[in-house]
């Protein structure tokens, strides 16, 4: 959950110095995002994303926006739809005073250089949505896997993708694989998309898309919104699944288990009596702390905490920051990183003497390391991870906190929400210390950095393609019986015969 919305949601009916976010780094400039086709999560996501990068956000429509920025709709929908919630006409473009009624394109841009781009023609939106134009590409040449596609974080169909993720989180929380991956790769091949699809036609013609998920899209579209993630959200099994896979150890098995065993909250998992693991206990002692996201500021943070300890026993220690924020994500549920060294002698006992440093000076709240136990990629799954790896909950000190945090409600054991400031001076991040020798630092690093999806579909592509494994230690030929050697994450994609693709577009 994010924080501003959250805040704000606290207030009732808004008086109109309510309707003012805090002055930004632009004066003059206020964006309004439009919930309509978004959705609450995308703008609430978006709107950290622009605060974040110094621009005004306002939270309601008023007087004082410059900037309405909307996804997916007309102008004439934007009007009607802001003259349904603030009960008054919108004004036209063209009216005085009027702001500029802009396509997300123009908030992305504003997002990467950092500053408002100018206002073109391109950017205001038109009277009704433009047909679809011959010039989009043709959907019959999207290349069949994940790896195959550029996939931005920020891309045109996060209706329909929050949707397709909403049930493919349903599906693996029914235990079914082959659905979660059906939703997963159809969500994954519209997040790739230049353009927002528009009409249920577009959608017929959409490669690795099954009949249920076309029906999905579909109805997004037409009525947008999808009933049967509605009534999923809705259900019980859904928020307890999601609610118990939350906590740190917890997987969807166990999850079930206690949801069949009648726990429906937190408060509730006390009176089962359950055999809990270190890891379980400590996600629930933590869980407040750790369901907040870490923000890439904080990820900075922990990032120094990190080199500063192993620096003490191996100066020229090479750190890297992998995971979602290499891909460009501002927040995460953790933290990984990957640490390595050209003389693999210095890595000997170095993470644990670093660890033991850490907890001495009271930054670690929970710690479990892990033995490196190299399983070569032999299955064409690539076979498990087996990296020297320390799996930690930091304490990092608030004063390294950012201060919205401080404010975000918690959730007490009986998951009702609890708006008291923790009473301790640090808060609880994840955090993921991983150890490679050098000359399996390209792979740790390609298997690291994620997405999820996209490794999946890397690890598949180079079973189907090329019949070699792949898994973050290596690439195996399992004919020739060796491994390929590789300096690079760009040697890797060049071996399988693959375009590169940088980080920032692996968010598949
Ligand atoms: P994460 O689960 O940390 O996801 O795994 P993320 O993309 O960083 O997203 P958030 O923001 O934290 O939620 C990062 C990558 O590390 C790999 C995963 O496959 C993923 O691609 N990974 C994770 C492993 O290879 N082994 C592990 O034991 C855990
Ligand atoms: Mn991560």
């Amino acid at each position: 959950m994010l924080p501003i919305p959250v805040k704000r949601r606290k207030k009732e009916s808004p008086t109109p110095n309510d309707l003012h976010a805090p002055p930004g780094l632009f004066p003059g400039l206020c964006i309004f995002l439009v919930e309509r086709r978004m959705g609450a999560a995308r703008r609430g996501f978006l709107t950290a994303l622009a605060q974040r990068k110094g621009f005004t956000v306002a939270p309601e429509f008023s007087d004082g926006v410059t900037h309405v920025v909307s996804e997916q709709n007309s102008l004439d929908e934007v009007l009607s739809w802001l003259e349904r919630k603030t009960g008054r006409a919108g004004q036209c473009a063209g009216e005085q005073r009027s702001p500029h009624y802009l396509d997300i394109s123009w908030f992305t841009e504003s997002m990467s250089s950092g500053r408002p781009v100018s206002v073109e023609d391109r950017h205001c939106l038109q009277g009704i949505m433009p047909a679809p134009s011959s010039d989009k590409a043709d959907l019959s040449t999207i290349q069949p896997y994940g790896c195959q596609r550029r996939t931005p974080l920020i891309h045109h169909n996060a209706q329909i993708t929050d949707v397709l993720e909403i049930l493919a989180r349903a599906a693996s929380f029914q235990g079914s694989e082959v659905r979660q991956l059906g939703f997963t790769r159809a969500a994954s091949v519209l997040k790739s998309l230049p353009f927002p699809l528009q009409s249920a036609k577009e959608a017929e013609d959409l490669p690795m898309c099954g009949g249920h998920c076309k029906a999905v899209i579909r109805e997004i579209l037409e009525d947008g919104v999808c009933r049967e993630a509605e009534e999923l959200k809705a259900s019980e099994h859904y928020q307890c699944m999601e609610l118990f896979t939350s906590i740190f150890g917890v997987g969807v098995q166990t999850a079930e288990r206690w949801y069949k065993d009648g726990a429906r909250n937190l408060k509730d998992l006390q009176g089962l009596n359950l055999k809990l693991t270190e890891e379980q206990r400590a996600g629930l002692e933590h869980f407040t702390d750790l369901r907040l996201p870490v923000t890439l500021g904080e990820a900075d943070r922990i990032e120094d905490l990190v080199r500063g300890a192993l620096q003490k026993f191996v100066p020229d220690i090479q750190i890297t920051m992998t995971g979602g924020f290499r891909r460009g994500k501002q927040q995460g549920h953790d933290v990984d990183f990957l640490i390595t060294h050209p003389d693999d002698s210095t890595l000997t006992g170095l993470l644990k003497n670093a660890v033991d440093w850490m907890d001495s000076k009271g930054l670690l709240l929970y710690q479990h390391m892990k033995k490196r136990s190299h399983a070569p990629p032999r299955t064409n799954k690539g076979g498990m991870d087996g990296h020297e790896t320390c799996y930690a909950i930091f304490a990092l000190p608030a004063s390294n906190v950012e201060e919205s945090k401080s404010e975000v409600p918690g959730v007490s054991l009986n998951g009702s929400c609890a708006s008291d400031v923790p009473s301790h001076d640090w808060r609880a991040v994840r955090v993921d210390l991983v150890v490679t020798p050098h000359s399996e630092y390209p792979y740790a690093l390609l298997g690291w950095t994620g997405s999820k999806h996209f490794e999946r579909e890397l690890r598949r592509f180079t079973w189907d393609k090329k019949k070699l494994t792949l898994n973050s230690h290596g690439l195996h030929d399992a004919g020739k019986k060796c491994f390929i050697s590789a300096t690079s994450e760009e040697d890797i994609f060049t071996y399988l015969g693959l375009q590169y693709v940088p980080p920032s577009d692996r968010n598949a």
